[in-house]
């Protein structure tokens, strides 16, 4: 049988991070579902397109990797795409009791479905979506934490947004 996993997140935008559990991911599953969240009450710098293609643009081959976005409950969404897994990356310890109480909301919601967690590599450990924008907006350099294609993105953003 073959294993899908859902990683569902904002992806505003991907990082190193990211992009590190969904190649560890790879050699785990056969194949990934990248679950952009559609959060009303967030706004996001990138629009789900951009996002999208920011994903894509980190893996243009790969086959096995499939980029959607969803709105509602993962769970509901899990469960539409037939996938036995949800994926998540921990990073410091303050991640944990967030995704704990994530992970017992989805299993009491459908117990058929596991969270899995990775952990972040060393080097991607203080690496966040948040802090590498905070950094961006003030042209500070984000260039080991983003791919450079998300760090020309984010100059144009913030360039455009400025002007
Ligand atoms: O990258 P993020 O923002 O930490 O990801 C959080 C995400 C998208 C996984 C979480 O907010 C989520 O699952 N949202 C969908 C709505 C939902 O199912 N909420 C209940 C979770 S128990």
């Amino acid at each position: 049988m073959s294993r899908t996993a859902i990683y569902p997140g904002s992806f505003d935008p991907l990082t190193y991070g990211h992009v590190s559990i969904i190649e560890r991911g790879l050699r785990v599953f056969d194949r990934i579902i990248v679950g952009i969240a559609i959060n009303v009450r967030k706004t996001p710098l990138f629009s789900v397109d951009e996002r999208v293609e920011l994903i894509r643009g980190s893996f243009p081959e790969e086959e096995r990797l499939e980029i959607d976005s969803f709105q509602g409950l993962l769970i509901d969404y899990a469960q539409q795409r037939n996938c036995q897994v949800i994926l998540r990356g921990l990073r410091a310890v303050s991640d944990f009791e967030y995704e704990l109480q994530m992970a017992n909301m989805n299993r009491k919601l459908d117990d058929r479905i596991e969270t899995m967690f990775m952990m972040t590599e060393e080097s991607h450990f203080y690496v966040s979506s948040g802090l590498v924008k905070e950094v961006a907006r003030f042209d500070g350099s984000v260039r080991d934490q983003v791919p450079d294609h998300v760090e020309e993105a984010l100059a144009e953003k913030f360039a455009i947004q400025k002007s």
